[in-house]
C-alpha cells in the first residue's frame, strides 16, 4: 500500500470520512512515531510507521473480522436508543462494523462482527447453507418424532416451512444444527414442538466452534488469519459440495 496522505489513510482504513479525518488530524489526534501529525497532507506509511489515533495503535487492514462470545443483555445491532449494542460493547471504531446476522438479546454465544459486507452477505444467503449450531434448553419433553420432523423441514405455528435441520442431541440442553436464520427461528421451532426455549446459546458458526476459540462469555478477539480463511472458504462453497 505504501506511503499515502494521512487523511486518506484514516478514511480508507474506515475510521472516519475524509473530511472528518482532516479535522481529527488538525486537532492533533493522530500520532506518527510519537509526534502529532497536524497537516492532513502529511505522508504516512501504514506498513512502516507507528500510527496512534487517540492513543490507540491503528494500522491499515482492509477488513476486520472479530468473534464475540455474546453475553445476554446486548443487542446484535450497530445502533440502538435503549440497549447496548455489540459494537459499543466491543468498543469497535471502524465505520462499517456490523454483526453477521442476529442473536436475540437473551441469546448467548458465538457472533461474528466484521466490516466485510460482501462476506456477511455470502455467509447469510439462504443458498449458502452455512451450518449454525445451537445449544437449546427447553421446557417439557420433545415429541418422539421431533428429530424426523426437524429433518424433514418443520412447519412453524404460522405455517412457515423450515429447511431441514439436524437434532444432534435430543437431551436437555439439545444440540440443533440450522442452515438458515429466520427471525427467532430456534425459539419458534421448539415452540412448534411444544417445548418453549428457556436458554439459547450458539456454539458454532460454519467452521468456527466456540469451544475451540478460547473465548469465555463476554470475551471477544480478532479472528486469526486461518479462521478468516476457513470462513471465506465456507462462504464460497456451493450447496452441492456441502451435502
Ligand atoms: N434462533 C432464535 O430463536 N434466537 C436466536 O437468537 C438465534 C436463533
Amino acid at each position: 500500500m505504501g506511503e499515502m496522505r494521512a487523511d486518506r489513510f484514516l478514511s480508507v482504513s474506515g475510521f472516519c470520512t475524509r473530511s472528518e479525518a482532516k479535522k481529527v488530524i488538525r486537532a492533533g489526534r493522530l500520532k506518527k512515531n510519537g509526534t502529532a501529525v497536524t497537516r492532513p497532507e502529511e505522508k504516512v506509511d501504514p506498513a512502516a510507521d507507528e500510527l496512534l489515533l487517540d492513543g490507540e495503535l491503528i494500522c491499515h487492514e482492509e477488513y476486520e473480522y472479530w468473534a464475540l462470545n455474546k453475553p445476554a443483555g446486548i443487542i446484535s445491532a450497530t445502533e440502538d436508543p435503549r440497549h447496548e449494542t455489540v459494537i459499543s460493547y466491543m468498543g469497535l471504531k471502524r465505520r462499517n462494523m456490523a454483526p453477521c446476522g442476529r442473536l436475540d438479546i437473551d441469546t448467548e454465544g458465538l457472533l461474528l462482527v466484521t466490516d466485510d459486507g460482501a462476506l456477511v452477505h455470502r455467509l447469510l444467503a439462504p443458498a449458502s447453507h452455512v451450518d449454525k449450531v445451537y445449544e437449546v434448553s427447553y421446557e417439557g419433553t420433545l415429541p418422539a418424532d421431533a428429530e424426523k420432523r426437524l429433518r424433514e423441514g418443520l412447519v412453524l405455528e404460522d405455517g412457515t416451512k423450515c429447511l431441514p435441520a439436524e437434532l444432534l442431541d435430543s437431551s436437555n440442553p439439545a444440540a440443533l444444527v440450522l442452515r438458515e436464520g429466520k427471525f427467532h427461528q430456534v425459539k419458534r421451532m421448539f415452540a412448534a414442538l411444544g417445548c418453549p426455549v428457556t436458554h439459547l446459546r450458539r456454539t458454532a458458526f460454519g467452521p468456527l466452534v466456540l469451544e475451540e476459540m478460547g473465548l469465555e462469555q463476554g470475551e471477544f478477539r480478532k479472528l486469526t488469519a486461518e479462521e478468516t480463511e476457513r470462513l471465506k472458504q465456507e462462504a464460497g462453497k456451493s450447496r452441492k459440495e456441502k451435502s
